[in-house]
């Protein structure tokens, strides 16, 4: 009894929600509500929020959800740096909506056309696109299930997710979150997972010399040119899946030397890796071995060649998309998502495409966000139904114990 009291008063609870109807018709949109989204939409794409300067979105966005009756708490990240928890009448809730409030540089102003019903600036799909969906959602629906909700917005997701680091182990942070749907550009589909992380820099040294004497130096752009091409002959065999297609490596950014006619001292390039199966450290081993010989040669001659790791890196990521009436896909961009701990369900959906999102035209149709807001409270409802299910199934396995 002790076991299945609260479980069964969990069960009763979410059918007692779903006789209430919280949507009035799940498939339009009233009015009202499309007016208070663009006006939403604007407002969070004129406050320029590029990663670290995200105070003023934040304050603009706490008014605005309190003024709604939201509770509001922040939680500081780093100086003048917040995210916001905004929950209903309890902090204890089952259903978490979340996404972030920081974007990538440079701002562009919004605009938006009428005729062709596109939306456009800084952050209307990445990801205020979410954040104003999210909201809208939420506010349309009714009593309990309303209550059982809160939103978390978070900073800093575009420059390696300090926010949601933080977030994730914050002392204050409610326990009971069993369903996390995480805002990002998705085309108004579920995301079943996305490719893992593997960021280093290759850092070659050498010796100045004249370069009419170069047998007096050791060259360090010798030195990394050699690796980089161990590298590139690696990248044919790294780790592979059906569902993630390949690995891919990406050699962003190469720097060495500082004269033609001067043997280069220092030497160094930043590669990003995108894993599409195998873990982080399978990969560095595949990379450390790659580049042993040409690190054993450099130090024969009195150089040397080093990695440094960006971070420990996280492998493919699967996420919960199997909700009757979505479609689905993979994308090989990384989220917040991994970086929250702990055991629930979650689900990644967003309007607008990533193919424009960090780009000079970043746009989305206004029907898209007014369909985000739809399907939001249909995965809503649709993942509270899986959940209770789920309990259900627990509660009487139990009783045939
Ligand atoms: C907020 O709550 C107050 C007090 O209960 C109520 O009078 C007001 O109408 C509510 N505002 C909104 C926007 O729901
Ligand atoms: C708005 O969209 C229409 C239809 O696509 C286009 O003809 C028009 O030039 C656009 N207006 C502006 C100001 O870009
Ligand atoms: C993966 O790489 C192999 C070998 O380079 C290539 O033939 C194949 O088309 C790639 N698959 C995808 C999905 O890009
Ligand atoms: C993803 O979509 C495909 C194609 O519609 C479908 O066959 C598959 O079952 C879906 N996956 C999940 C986990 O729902
Ligand atoms: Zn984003």
């Amino acid at each position: 009894m002790m076991i299945l009291g609260p479980l069964l008063s969990l069960v009763l609870a979410t059918s007692t929600t779903a006789s209430q109807s919280p949507i009035a018709d799940p498939t339009v949109l009233e009015p009202s509500t499309s007016k208070e989204l663009l006006h939403l939409h604007r407002s969070l794409i004129e406050i320029e929020s590029i990663t670290s300067n995200e105070a003023h979105v934040g304050k603009w966005l706490s008014s605005y959800l309190r003024a709604k009756n939201w509770t509001v708490e922040t939680q500081k990240v780093s100086e003048n740096r917040y995210n916001l928890l905004a929950y209903g009448s309890k902090r204890e809730t089952t259903i978490l909506l979340s996404s972030h409030i920081d974007t990538v540089p440079p701002y562009w102003p919004y605009y938006y056309n009428e005729t062709s019903g596109v939306i456009g600036g800084r952050g209307s799909v990445d990801a205020k696109g979410s954040v104003a969906a999210m909201i809208m959602a939420t506010e349309g629906l009714k009593g309990k299930l309303q209550d059982d909700i809160s939103l978390l917005f978070v900073v800093g997701e575009e420059t390696g997710g300090d926010g949601m680091r933080a977030f994730s182990s914050w002392s204050k942070r409610p326990s009971s979150h069993e369903i996390i749907i995480f805002g990002e550009p998705t085309e108004g589909k579920l995301v079943c997972g996305h490719k893992g992380m593997l960021g280093f820099a290759l850092k070659a040294t050498g010796k100045a010399a004249h370069s009419g004497y170069p047998w007096l130096g050791v060259s360090a752009n010798d030195v990394l040119v050699e690796a980089l091409g161990e590298l590139l002959k690696l990248r044919e065999h790294l780790p592979w899946s059906t569902k993630y297609g390949n690995t891919t490596m990406n050699v962003g950014r190469i720097q060495g030397g500082v004269a033609a006619n001067v043997v280069a001292e220092t030497a160094s390039a930043n590669i990003a890796i995108r894993l599409a199966a195998g873990t982080p450290d399978l990969v560095r081993g595949q990379i450390i071995d790659a580049l042993e010989e040409v690190k054993a040669a450099a130090k024969k001659q009195g150089g040397d060649l080093n990695i440094e790791w960006a971070s420990e890196g996280y492998p493919p990521v699967d996420i919960d998309c199997a909700i009757d009436g979505f479609e689905n896909m993979t994308v090989n961009y990384g989220t917040d998502v991994p970086l929250l701990s702990g055991h629930h369900r979650r689900y990644l959906y967003g309007p607008g495409s990533i193919f424009v999102a960090h780009s000079d035209h970043e746009a989305l149709q206004r029907k898209e966000l007014e369909e985000a807001v739809l399907d939001y409270r249909r995965l809503i409802l649709k993942a509270t139904e899986v959940r209770s299910k789920e309990q259900q199934g627990e509660s009487e396995e139990q009783v045939e114990l």
